[in-house]
């Protein structure tokens, strides 16, 4: 339908409806077992718009046939779900898809992510997560795209290009919902769902950068986050929704809240009670609520609210036409049932696992190769030790965020290694000590077929002797440690960095075989490995259900590890928050600004990632010197590949701006390709510096700004890059 004949049948519908059934059409609520009656109760009274966590096709046709069927008006329901990181074909973690700087991979994966979830009836994905994480307490820095707001508006982006495609609507795509909306990752002290104090400078330089750009690529739904920003919380901050994302940005689409965050406003000690609640929601331009139960919605007061006269039925239809704009646009009114006949088939599709096992490859960041240990040479090797306990572990492997994945298919790093190596090499396996249980189960271990993997629970000492053994008389040791899926997440924080439990002793105990040792990291963090200094690290994260295989295809040189830290890597946890985009201090030798027994700086900087092969930067230029504000400049400058191997690697531009109205940051990443060169081959990358690349929000002015100023530019393999030009900003009224 045309914008014009859909704007009218809605207005048409709305018409008809009453306020009980237009209060429903925004309430969404869980359906945690199939089959639950409430929950088809709820539905045919017509007092739900929407159900999420449904996952079996056959239960989305049931509850779709009761809202169609039986309700007065017969309106089609949206279903729901987090789709993460994939549905069947489970992807890297999204932080692991960031760090391969690949926005086609990260746009492909999110389509056949799409694609999985709309053949199974559902409709619309809470993702992505766009929050900017500079505080890896915060277990969800594994749902985001890092700590920088350009590398995050270009993955936000892809994201929503690839469960979206090119307008609502496309077949095989559902509604993209970026979250938190705003400022979740900046949670006090890194726990999770506590508040946020952030000036607006902060937020409009780096917190909102991603949500424009997932809503620019079209989102046509946000969530806002749970906690309160600048003292007032999220769901019933009217300057947010209204003023900000409706009314300064024009976003046509519609909010949901976090779950039960509009009830939780008096949880919030901000609302007196539920009507009170759902009545300032709404005021504040919460169009759907998102509840755990019935009995904790806020907005099933809403015709009580429009009868006290809190609420004008000008406010209510506007967020009523807006969910039904997105039902609509989905075309959910003239198709409103899945086709399951094809259901199996797209499940299964071998190209999706194919794609998941690429994508993982282009994920590895390489933080260390000591003489070249990597990668290893399958005509040599005759024997290895796999040893960890995450190397065997399928449902870790994966990571959290998971609902629908096949632990069967799942290949495991052990399981990867073997299939690579056949007979040809001898593998021992031990997990080499307990992986710990976390102390305080989340939310998602008690739902069902959601437990987290079996623990391992072995006697540590004798393990750690064993694996010792294993170690001594292999080749070489691969050792898999980190954190299990449980232990970074939601409601996951940490306030340390080590690897939990004896994993570090287990890791020193090995290292001192003095055989070569490369350590793989599964985690979404940082991890402080306090000194200890294997031949060589590599960064999987939780690299999906093809995880193994990549990780094979990259220990033997199939696949070249290019992905590079979306994350400054601290040296301990008392260092953060530590983003590399800090303010230039007062001090002329920045030395200066550290601890008295640590250094400042980071132990690997934000972009760092090492390759098999070699790179060289050189011939840095600007077409021009001088440019007038609001003009472009083109920058270019020369990568050689000096190596051995076929690679990737991402060049990076960062600017720094000398003076201007305020501070701004030492290093600002404002482009990036990644390419691939064959050895010996040299080419020319080239950047554009817009205006808006070079304006940023000053809290002198209140407002955006371009300045007159001299402009540094930094080229190279990560945020430390030494190669510099610069160019000066004039005005024309100067000339
Ligand atoms: C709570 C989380 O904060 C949010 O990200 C998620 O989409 C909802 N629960 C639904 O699972």
């Amino acid at each position: 339908m045309q914008d014009k004949a859909v704007d009218d049948w809605i207005e048409a519908l709305l018409r008809q409806m009453t306020p009980e059934e237009k209060a429903g059409q925004l309430v969404q609520l869980f359906e945690f077992e199939a089959g639950d009656p409430d929950i088809a109760a709820e539905v045919a009274a017509g007092r739900v718009g929407s159900i999420l966590f449904v996952r079996d096709p056959a239960e989305i046709q049931r509850l779709q046939r009761i809202a169609i069927e039986q309700t007065r008006l017969g309106i089609p329901l949206l279903f729901a779900l987090d789709v993460i990181h994939g549905l069947r074909t489970i992807f890297p973690v999204p932080i692991a898809m960031a760090a391969s700087w690949d926005m086609q991979a990260i746009e492909a994966g999110q389509a056949i992510a799409a694609s999985e979830a709309r053949t199974i009836g559902l409709h619309w994905t809470f993702a992505p997560m766009v929050d900017i994480a500079r505080d890896p307490r915060w277990g969800r820095m594994i749902e985001g795209a890092g700590e920088d707001p350009f590398l995050g508006s270009a993955v936000a982006a892809a994201q929503v290009r690839g469960f979206q495609g090119a307008a609502l609507g496309t077949p095989g795509r559902i509604i993209a919902g970026p979250k938190h909306f705003a400022g979740y990752g900046a949670a006090l002290g890194g726990r999770d769902y506590d508040e946020a104090e952030i000036s607006e400078s902060e937020l409009r330089n780096v917190y909102f950068p991603p949500f424009k750009a997932a809503l620019q690529a079209g989102a046509a739904n946000v969530m806002c986050a749970y906690m309160a920003l600048n003292g007032v919380p999220a769901t019933g901050n009217r300057w947010l929704l209204r003023d900000v994302l409706k009314d300064e940005w024009g976003f046509t689409g519609f909010t949901v809240s976090d779950a039960n965050s509009a009830y939780d406003l008096c949880e919030h000690n901000f609302a007196r009670d539920p009507l009170d609640a759902g009545t300032r929601a709404l005021n504040a331009g919460l169009d759907m609520e998102m509840s755990l139960l019935v009995k904790y919605s806020a907005f099933r007061h809403l015709p009580q609210a429009l009868a006290n006269g809190d609420i004008t039925e000008a406010d209510l239809n506007e967020a009523v036409r807006r969910v039904l704009t997105a039902k609509c646009r989905m075309g959910l009114f003239s198709n409103p049932y899945a086709d399951l006949a094809t259901c199996d088939v797209t499940l299964a599709d071998p190209a999706h696992r194919d794609a998941a096992r690429d994508a993982a490859e282009r994920s590895f960041v390489l933080l260390r190769n000591e003489g070249d240990l990597l990668p290893l040479d399958r005509d040599t090797l005759a024997s290895l030790a796999v040893i960890g306990p995450l190397a065997d572990s399928a449902r870790d492997t994966l990571g959290p965020w998971v609902f629908d994945h096949d632990l069967d298919e799942t290949v495991t790093v052990l399981e990867g290694i073997r299939n690579k190596v056949g007979e040809h090499i001898r593998v021992d396996h031990a997990p080499g000590v307990s992986m710990i249980a976390r102390q305080n189960p989340s939310f998602f271990d008690s739902l069902p077929g959601l437990e987290p993997a079996a623990r391992v629970e072995v006697d540590d000492d004798a393990e750690i002797r064993r694996a010792v053994e294993q170690a001594k008389s292999a080749d070489c040791t691969v050792l898999v440690l980190g954190e299990a899926q449980n232990m970074i997440g939601e409601a996951a924080s940490r306030s340390s960095l080590d690897l939990p439990g004896r994993q570090q002793e287990l890791l020193e105990a090995v290292i001192a075989t003095g055989k070569p040792v490369a350590l793989l990291l599964m985690s979404a963090r940082p991890i402080d490995l306090k000194g200890a200094a294997p031949g060589a690290i590599v960064n999987i994260w939780y690299p999906g259900s093809q995880g193994g295989a990549a990780v094979a295809n990259a220990l033997f040189g199939e696949a070249v590890p290019g992905g590079k830290l979306p994350f400054n890597w601290p040296r301990s946890v008392g260092q953060v928050p530590l983003p590399y985009a800090r303010m230039k201090s007062h001090r002329p030798d920045e030395r200066n600004v550290r601890y008295w027994n640590e250094e400042g700086s980071p132990l690997y900087p934000f972009g760092f990632g090492l390759s098999y092969s070699k790179f060289e930067y050189s011939n840095l230029r600007t077409a021009r010197p001088v440019i007038m504000l609001g003009e472009t400049v083109d920058v270019e400058v020369d990568l050689a590949n000096t190596g051995r191997y076929v690679a990737a690697e991402v060049a990076q531009l960062y600017i720094h701006q000398r003076h201007g109205s305020a501070v701004r940051p030492v290093r600002e990443l404002k482009g990036f390709r990644r390419v691939v060169l064959k050895p010996g081959e040299t080419r020319t990358i080239a950047f554009e510096l817009r205006a808006e690349d070079l304006s940023y929000w000053s809290s002198a002015s209140r407002g955006w700004v371009q300045d007159e100023t001299i402009i540094d530019v930094y080229v190279g393999t990560d945020s430390a890059a030494r190669l510099v030009t610069s160019f000066e900003v004039r005005s024309p009224e100067d000339q």
